[in-house]
Order: C-alpha cells, then structure tokens, then sequence
C-alpha cells in the first residue's frame, strides 16, 4: 500500500487524531481519553491525541515483543533494506511531514520543520546501509579453541522522544534499534504527537506490523508504565535531565540498559583573530534563532573576545532583526513560535531573570508579526543579555529559548575554564584562524560534540551525545547501533 502525502496539514492532524498505532493498526486509547493538541500560532486546537495509559503500553509492547522475534531471524542486511525503504518512502513525504511539523510545534517551514523532514527521511536511509557492519570478532584466545563474538538484538526498545525536534530523535533511535534487530515502542511528547504518528503509519506501509509502535500521552501515565514495563530491554530517552534522572533510576531498578541525551549550555568562544562574518553566521546558527532557541546543542553561552565585543554584537543583532518572526507555515517566515504555554512561562521568566541580572543589558531583536490572526500566538522576541558572567544563573541554566547570554572575555586560560564551569557538557565551539589554539581548545572543551569555525546540527554518521549532565550514550553513528542497541555474545568452540 502506498500513501498519497496530505499537503493540507490542518487537514491531516484532524485524520490523525485521537489514535496510537499498535500492531499496525490505529486505535484509540484503551480507556478512550484523548488530550488536544493545538496550533502555538494561534492556540487553536486542531487535533486530539490518544491519552496513553498503562494499558496502551502492555498493548504496544505484547505486539512489539511478538513481532521482534521474526524480525531479529531475518539477516541483517535484510533488515536494513527494509529500513532504508522507510527512509525512501518517507523522503516522498518531506513536504507534508514539514507542514504537520510547523504546525504542531511552532517551527517555521522553511527555515526548520522541512529541514527536519528531510533529515528524518536522510537518516533511515543511513541506518538502513549499516545492517552489514553489524559484525562480530574472531579471537585469539586459546589455538584449541574458536571464539567468536557476535552481535544479538536486546529485544522491545522503549523510544522516549521530545518535541523540539522530535522527527530527527525519534529517527536516531528507532532505525538504529530496527536494523539491530529490535523492535520499537515510541512514545511521543505531549506537545508533539502528530507528525511522529504519521511517520509511523508511512513506516508500516513497509515494515512488518508490530515491529514499529507509536503511542501519544503525558510522562507519568504513559512514559513511567512503558520504562518499567517488564518486556522492554532498553530505553533511549531525549528530554530534560530532571525526566533523565526518572528514567535512569527506573531502568535501574530493571537492571536494563539506558541511553540518556540530556540538556546542554553550550559555549561558543569567539577569539579576536576569527572570521567575523562567519563567526556571526555561526551564533545564528548556533544559537538556533530560527528555532526559537529551542535545541539543546543551542551556542546558549557566546564568550566573546573584548577586542570584537561591541562589533561582533552589533553584527549579530542587526541579522537577527532582520528575521521575520511570523506563521510557520508561511514561507517567508524565519521564526516561528515557542511550542507551549509551560515553555513560554519558562522563557519569560528567564527573561525577567536577565533584566534583574546586575550589570547585564537587554538587546530586543526581531519584531512581533503584524498579523493580527496571530495575536494569541506563543510569539516572544529574540533577546541577546551582554554584560553577563558565566556563574549567573542565564548562563548555568537550560533556557530552551530564544535568549542567548554574552559574556565578554580577555584571557584565555580563563575562558577555557569558564567554558567548562557549567554542569553540561554536550556542545562546544571555538572560532578562531590560529590552528594551535583551535587544536588545544578542542582538547580542553569538555563537550561530546566539539567544532572550530561552525557550529553543524546533528549529522548521520557521526556520534553525537554529551558528557556531564548531558547525558550517557551516543547516537546517529555506527558506532552507537553497535554500542546501544545490541548486546555482545562471546561463543567458543573447544575443538580438540
Ligand atoms: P521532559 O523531559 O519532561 O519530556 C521529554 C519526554 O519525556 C516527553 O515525551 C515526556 O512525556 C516524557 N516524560 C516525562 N516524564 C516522564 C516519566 N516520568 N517517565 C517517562 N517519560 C517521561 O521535557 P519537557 O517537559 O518537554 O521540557 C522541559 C525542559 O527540558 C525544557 O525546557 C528543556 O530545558 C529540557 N528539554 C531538553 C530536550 C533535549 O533535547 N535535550 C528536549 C526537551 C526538553
Ligand atoms: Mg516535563
């Protein structure tokens, strides 16, 4: 069966509403709640959601675990044909899944939610190449014997996903734990659980039923029951440290194992001799301003040199106040909204935080749209704080937001230290045409995903995953398939 992609997303998120997806099919919740999702340019509601329960997720997981028994038999370059074919099926969508996605979380289209789409669709292609590098080793360990290691599915992966970008996520996770040979229970963020469902119904148009799950709800009903649930063997999970440290301990008590990508605060240090054209392009993209900020990689702390400062700051504001904020869905629209009302509290008050900050100064960037059909919406000014010290708490704390914090910097070795005094360690970026200190920077930054001169998003291929409170575990890489979603058997032969 082929599915004809639905351009219309109001349209869509109606057709979708109200359903998990359970064994290949949709149906409502067992106990026939829903919750309702809305529109954050507006806060009109446009779609229900399934409001996931305990028995949602024995349903989810019973079809998981029956069907991962067939699928890990299958060999494994099979398996990633069929997921690669995901990735092609789902690549045919990348306009439809961008609209559902703008409409849902806020994301402009242009700028972000039809990026998202088309990096879902890139990294089932990615995962799906990697079924044959799923290999084992032959040792040397005693002439009289073979030993051999090789590399066995964990079983029903719980995949528990956030709603920034939660097509990419919940990507990263399930091809990886599909081409392993497992099956997968998604749960998706309350905020977010429309594009991800259609993702699910275009994914059994090839897989077969059971293996791929997508069940909507809140994090005690819905995401608690599916991590101590007893036949699911693995849990990644994307979303604040505070929900990490929950799901840590409940894996725990299961004795299974977690892969955790947490929050960040990540530093970007701009040197007196970098690029300053593309310094500024980088805290654009760093930062996220397209995305409201709303990333956990976000260049959140920018250290700048005192001899650029005022310069560099200047620069950076007047291409922000060149972004259109408007309706996602609109191509001339940069930024969009924030997704939720609990995340627009959070960024104000963070706001508030910054202007009662001593010695910090307010720069507004940006304007409020104009349309007056958006005057409910979740719309809130980018705001760059200069005059900031790294220990006040904008620059210790997640924001999650379009507020980016500057502090201005003369040494070095104090930089560096500044740097790393912060509780995360995902990201970090140093800009600067002197190879030597780039060298030792990248050395010394305590981060899991460390650039010089650019600040890249998540790419397939590559491993990606913090140190710190930032979480356990990589993802999006070979390396974090093998490591994360397989378990090694060590067999040995004696053949004498
Ligand atoms: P959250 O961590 O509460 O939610 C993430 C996911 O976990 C959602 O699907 C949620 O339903 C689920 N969840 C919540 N409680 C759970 C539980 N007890 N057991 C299992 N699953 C549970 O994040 P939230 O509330 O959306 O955002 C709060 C803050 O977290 C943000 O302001 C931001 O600072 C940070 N965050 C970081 C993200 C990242 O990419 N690292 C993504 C989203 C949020
Ligand atoms: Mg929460």
């Amino acid at each position: 069966m082929t599915l004809t992609p639905e351009l219309d997303p109001f349209k869509l998120a109606k057709a979708l509403s109200g359903k998990h997806l359970i064994g290949g099919a949709f149906m409502p919740a067992a106990l026939g709640k829903t919750f309702a999702v809305d529109n954050p340019a507006t806060c009109e509601e446009i779609a229900t959601a399934a409001f996931g329960t305990r028995e949602d997720v024995d349903a989810a997981v019973a079809s998981a675990k029956a069907a991962q028994k067939e699928w890990a038999r299958q060999s494994a370059r099979a398996r990633g044909k069929l997921v690669a074919e995901c990735g092609r099926v789902l690549a045919n969508h990348v306009e439809e899944l961008g609209r559902l996605v703008a409409l849902e979380t806020g994301k402009a289209l242009r700028t972000e939610s039809r990026v998202e789409a088309g990096v879902l669709a890139d990294m089932f292609v990615f995962f799906g190449g990697l079924g044959s590098e799923l290999k084992g080793e032959t040792i040397p360990f005693n002439p009289d014997m073979l030993t051999v290691t090789v590399r066995e599915p964990v079983g029903v992966v719980a995949c528990i996903i956030p709603w920034n970008v939660p097509l990419l996520l919940m990507a990263m996770k399930a091809a990886a734990a599909l081409v392993a040979g497992n099956s997968v229970v998604v749960k998706s963020a309350e905020e977010a659980p429309l594009t991800v469902l259609r993702v699910a119904e275009i994914m059994n148009t090839v897989l077969p039923p059971g293996l791929f799950n997508m069940l909507s709800g809140f994090g005690p009903e819905c995401g608690a029951p599916l991590v101590e649930h007893p036949d699911v063997k693995k849990v990644s999970f994307t979303g604040s440290v505070e929900t990490g440290r929950i799901v840590y301990k409940a894996a725990a008590e299961k004795l299974i194992p977690v892969t955790l990508e947490l929050g960040g605060k990540s530093p970007m240090i701009v040197c007196a001799d970098a690029d300053m054209d593309q310094a500024v392009a980088g805290a654009l993209a760093g930062m996220r301003f397209t995305r409201q900020g709303q990333s956990c990689t976000a260049s959140s702390r920018l250290f700048v040199h005192e001899s650029i400062h005022d310069e560099f700051v200047a620069k950076v504001k007047a291409k922000v106040d060149a972004m259109v904020m408007g309706d996602p869905l609109d191509e001339k629209t940069d930024i969009g909204t924030i997704v939720s009302d609990g995340q627009l509290d959070r960024v104000r008050s963070y706001i508030k935080l910054g202007e009662e900050t001593k010695g910090a100064t307010k720069h507004v960037c940006s304007a409020m749209p104009a349309d007056p059909k958006l005057k409910k919406g979740r719309f809130v000014q980018p705001v760059i704080f200069t005059g900031m010290k790294n220990s006040d708490r904008l620059c210790q704390e997640e924001i999650f937001g379009p507020v980016c914090a500057v502090i201005k910097w003369s040494d070095y070795e104090e930089v560096i230290a500044q740097a790393n005094d912060s509780e995360y360690g995902l990201a970090a970026s140093i800009w600067t045409r002197d190879i030597k200190v780039a060298m030792d920077a990248t050395r010394r930054l305590e981060a899991g995903f460390v650039q010089v001169n650019q600040n890249l998003v998540v790419q397939p291929t590559l491993s990606y995953g913090g140190v710190k409170t930032s979480g356990i575990g990589k993802e999006a890489s070979l390396e974090s398939m093998l490591e994360h979603f397989t378990h090694k058997k060590t067999i040995i032969f004696n053949m004498k």
